[in-house]
């Protein structure tokens, strides 16, 4: 087991961007602000994504410039091709996130481009970015399965997560999109990418709809993973990945870590407070059973 790990909050972007009312602006500045007050270190706070594509993420820039940031803590922005990209620059962005996937189906869905020909807007993306001294994630989606293909080859996820490392994306996150992986596949999955890329170089983000994120990721820590992608009050879900639903609920996730003796910089109740805060403002309970028996 690691002794730290950097929890990467998607809450603001993957927790919000397939929400069908509107947030407003000033609420999404918010959330951002309340997480930076938790201890958080990387808060992926908006997608530089088509508004035709992705409608609740087409204020990325207002959000961009209405957030408090915080010296130390990394804003990430999601980036699909170089309009993006120019986008998040002009919005003051210091870290950006390409996405692609392990399966052909689903990037077409998602990005309306094959996985190569992805893998080929983003060569230009990450030049850029090494001359502006931006640092760049990168996703692989529907590392555990596919809501169109089905199961997903394990070569294929290590041939995509090889290549974004090859390219200079900093660190890869490893995602179970429709969340339908269970926890000795995960641990294979994880085993097989970082017999290509360094561990310390691999993130892994899950998806609950199958109720499997939890017991995926603890398969993860066991097998050395130091990065988890979560989103507060288990908020998420891709528009593109039918039936997917919330991402692993953060606070769910830090009470885990804390309960193993795991360091993560965070205040819980804090954590807590915001995923409640949240989910009154969706119109639900929250996701996070840590968060609901924290209120009791
Ligand atoms: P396209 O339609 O092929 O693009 O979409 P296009 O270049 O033909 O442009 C179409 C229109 O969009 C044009 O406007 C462009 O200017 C505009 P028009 O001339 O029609 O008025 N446009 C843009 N506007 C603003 N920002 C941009 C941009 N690009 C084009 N960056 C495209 C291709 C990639 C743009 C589109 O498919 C897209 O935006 N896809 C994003 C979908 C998305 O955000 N999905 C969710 C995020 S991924 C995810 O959730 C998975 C993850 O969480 C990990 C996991 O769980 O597995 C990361
Ligand atoms: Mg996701």
């Amino acid at each position: 087991m690691p002794a730290a790990v950097r929890i990467v909050e998607v809450g603001p972007r993957d927790g919000l961007q397939n929400e069908k009312i509107d947030i407003g602006t000033a609420h999404k500045i918010e959330l951002i602000n309340r997480l930076s007050n938790t201890g958080l270190r990387s808060i992926e706070a908006a997608a530089f994504v088509s508004p035709k594509w992705v409608p609740q993420m087409a204020d990325a820039s207002d959000v961009m410039a209405g957030i408090t940031r915080a010296p130390g803590i990394r804003y990430p922005v999601l980036v699909p091709n170089e309009a993006g990209y120019a986008r998040a620059l002009a919005a003051g962005a210091t870290e950006v996130a390409v996405f692609t996937a392990a399966s052909e189906t689903f990037n077409l869905k998602n990005t309306n481009a094959g996985i190569d020909e992805s893998l080929a807007r983003f060569a230009p993306i990450l030049e850029r970015a090494k001359q502006d001294g931006i640092q760049v994630r990168g996703y692989v989606s529907t590392v555990l399965g596919c809501p169109y293909q089905g199961d997903v080859p394990l070569r294929d996820v290590v041939r995509v997560a090889t290549a974004l490392h090859a390219m200079g994306c900093y660190e890869i996150s490893l995602g179970d999109t429709i969340g339908i992986g269970t926890p000795a596949k995960a641990r294979a999955m994880l085993s097989a990418v970082a017999s290509e890329v360094p561990m310390a170089a691999l993130a892994i983000h899950f998806h609950d709809t199958w109720g499997q994120a939890l017991a995926n990721v603890l398969a993860c820590l066991e097998e050395g993973v130091t990065v988890v992608d979560a989103a507060v009050s288990g908020a998420g879900g891709c528009p593109y990945a039918k039936g997917a639903s919330g991402n692993v609920a953060s606070e769910d996730v830090v009470y885990m870590l804390h309960g193993l003796g795991i360091h993560t910089g965070i205040d819980l109740p804090k954590l807590a407070d915001t995923g409640r805060w949240l989910a009154r403002l969706l119109g639900r309970e929250t996701g996070s059973k840590a968060g609901k028996a924290m209120a009791a």
